[in-house]
């Protein structure tokens, strides 16, 4: 019985240090109050009023909390985000990243180039970006989602990476970058924008 107490104690304490917290309607309705000061650039709802920056509807929490994390403590930065990010509480990140997670994607409008989607999607095949980001390019805990999401965005951090300018990554994404061309970055950039 004793050990048994023990044991469920043991269990719990794993659970609540390693297990991602489960997004509770009181963060989510938290998260929404305090993202407001977020709206005019990521849109009321998470989807971004220009393809300059990221839709964070959609996003997983626990990558957009990972972001605003290395925002904050200088290991990815960007002039317009990084102060935004700066007066942010870890409550605060956990509450806005739930309340974004839960928001509908809705892509915005994109002239995908058919043959560009086509060539990029022969690349990330060859690549095996899904190995990482999940079948649809859906994303899944700190790996993000990319279906949809916006082209000048995608195009810009694939460069970063590959110029070593965004480096949050633990070496992932700058290896997977130099093997990309300025052409398969293009490439990549239709195929993913268009996913839905
Ligand atoms: C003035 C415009 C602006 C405002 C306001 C703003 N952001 Fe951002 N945000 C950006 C830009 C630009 C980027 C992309 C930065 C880059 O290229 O690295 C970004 C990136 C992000 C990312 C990373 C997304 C990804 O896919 O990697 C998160 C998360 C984020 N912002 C959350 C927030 C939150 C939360 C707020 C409000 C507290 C906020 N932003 C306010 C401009 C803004
Ligand atoms: C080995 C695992 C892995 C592979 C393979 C991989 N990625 Fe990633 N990718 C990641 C991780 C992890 C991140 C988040 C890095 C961070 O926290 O900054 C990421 C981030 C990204 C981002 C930034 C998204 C955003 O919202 O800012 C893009 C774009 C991206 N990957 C595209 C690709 C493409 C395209 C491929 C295939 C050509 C690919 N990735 C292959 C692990 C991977």
């Amino acid at each position: 019985m004793r050990r048994a107490g023990v044991l469920l104690a043991a269990a719990l304490l794993a659970w609540a240090s390693a297990a991602p917290r489960p997004a509770a309607a009181q963060d989510i309705e938290a998260g929404r109050a305090k993202a407001q000061a977020c709206a005019a650039c990521h849109g009321a709802d998470g989807n971004a009023v220009s393809a300059d920056f990221p839709s964070l509807a959609g996003q997983t929490w626990r990558y957009l909390y990972v972001q605003l994390r290395d925002f904050k403590e200088g290991r990815r930065s960007n002039p317009l985000m990084s102060p935004m990010a700066a007066a942010l509480s870890r409550d605060d990140m956990i509450n806005i990243a739930n309340f974004y997670a839960a928001q509908p994607l809705k892509p915005a409008a994109f002239a995908v180039d058919e043959a560009k989607a086509r060539l990029g999607k022969a690349k990330a095949d060859e690549t095996l970006c899904t190995m990482c980001h999940l079948g649809g390019l859906l994303g899944q805990n700190e790996i993000p989602r990319l279906a949809g999401q916006n082209y000048s965005y995608l195009v810009a951090q694939l460069q970063a990476f590959k110029a070593r300018t965004r480096t949050n990554d633990a070496g992932t994404m700058t290896s997977v970058a130099q093997t990309l061309s300025a052409d398969d970055i293009d490439n990549l950039g239709h195929y993913l924008a268009g996913l839905r």
